[in-house]
């Protein structure tokens, strides 16, 4: 059976995620703003999640049109081959959002979908009664933007970002997926030091260590479509295994993290445990006015963005330290418009990036 898969990632990272999709055997890709679409089977849905460093998760596409009334929007959604993935039993919710269109009220696009669900899978099962919904989640999910409608199923449950290995800290963290589609940018190789001297929870050190030792970033978590009847267990099994059998920790990579409050050393040290390199890193508090570079090493960041005035007067400070001390190779992802004047001097290459809702730049020095 071939089935139309669909990522959301963040903006920017979009041609990253098309070459992970075309490594995990996605066919047929297109790429649209924040998100890569494919076609695949149950072995595919897998490694997607598995694999996949920077999508934020994997739903199945099951339909796309226009709609500008509830009576389009209803039959949409009752043309959409549900049966395929929900069984007689399972709970199907619904939520979605909608920008710029003329269905903006979400409670009542909610209602009409659902309504139109019911439906289909009433036929579906030659039920009349209501369905029972006490079988395992299949989250639908629909956008609809400037009158064109998309229905997803989710298949990956709590976000992809979440790796398994990082504890909620309140150190103002990068997501995961953002982190790794960044070293992507920045070329990541498996023998390449790396240098993060904002360490906070340690997730540039971490992704690339994994990332070197080819531990696929889904590896140590479930997904919600693994308690779906229609997925063989099989796909599950081979993907996990054949990511196992990936993994070399004999690799020449080293990372280096410092960071100015003690609790973030402590919560690196701590996060790289669990996610199994902490043999590669090197964690100490240190000031960046105190950093030393590296020799060969590459540096990835995200060094504070002050909102309030003051807070913002201390970031620039640092920026300005950060230009005096700092070597290319140097990858800075940073909310402040103003970060290349106070670093002294303009980037090589800047990307567009969104860090949450705060648009942001990956500034790159490359010599
Ligand atoms: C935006 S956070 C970095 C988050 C990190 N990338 C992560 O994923 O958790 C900025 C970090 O810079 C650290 N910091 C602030 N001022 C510093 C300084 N002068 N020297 C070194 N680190 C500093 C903060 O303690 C904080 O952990």
């Amino acid at each position: 059976m071939s089935i139309r898969f669909s990522a959301p990632c963040h903006f920017g990272l979009e041609k990253v995620l098309r070459f992970e999709v075309t490594r995990i055997g996605g066919t047929d890709i297109t790429v649209q703003d924040g998100r890569v679409n494919w076609s695949g089977d149950w072995d595919t849905l897998a490694r997607a999640n598995i694999n996949l460093s920077v999508a934020e998760r994997v739903q199945i596409l099951l339909n796309e049109f226009k709609a500008e009334t509830f009576e389009e929007l209803f039959q949409g959604m009752y043309q959409a081959p549900l049966e395929q993935f929900i069984g007689k039993e399972d709970a199907f919710p619904v939520k979605g959002h909608s920008v710029n269109s003329t269905l903006h009220s979400i409670p009542a696009c909610q209602k009409i979908l659902k309504k139109a669900a019911v439906k289909r899978l009433q036929k579906a099962y030659h039920l009349n009664s209501f369905l029972p919904e006490t079988g395992s989640l299949h989250q639908l999910q629909f956008t609809i933007l400037k009158n064109q409608v998309s229905i997803y199923l989710d298949t990956s449950g709590e976000g992809l970002h979440k790796r398994g290995y990082r504890r909620n800290s309140n150190l103002a963290p990068i997501r995961e997926t953002l982190a790794a589609g960044i070293l992507d940018l920045g070329r990541l190789r498996s023998n390449t030091l790396v240098c993060d001297p904002f360490c906070g929870s340690g997730t540039f050190l971490i992704e690339s260590a994994r990332r070197a030792c080819q531990i696929a970033s889904g590896l140590d978590r479930r997904f919600q479509a693994e308690q779906w009847e229609c997925v063989p267990d099989s796909a599950w099994r081979s993907a996990r295994s054949e990511a196992l059998d990936r993994i070399d920790r004999n690799v020449e990579f080293e990372g280096w993290g410092w960071d100015i409050d003690p609790e973030a050393v402590r919560l690196t040290m701590e996060n790289a445990k669990k996610a199994g390199v902490e043999k590669f890193l090197h964690i100490e508090q240190r000031d960046i006015r105190d950093f030393h570079p590296v020799t060969d090493a590459v540096t990835f960041c995200n060094p504070p963005y002050g909102e309030r005035m003051l807070e913002q007067r201390e970031a620039q400070q640092i920026y300005r330290i950060m230009g005096k001390v700092l070597t290319a190779p140097l990858h800075v992802i940073c909310g402040d418009p103003d970060f290349e004047r106070c670093f002294g001097k303009k980037a090589d290459k800047r990307r567009k990036l969104y860090n949450g809702m705060i648009s942001c730049q990956l500034y790159s020095y490359l010599k």
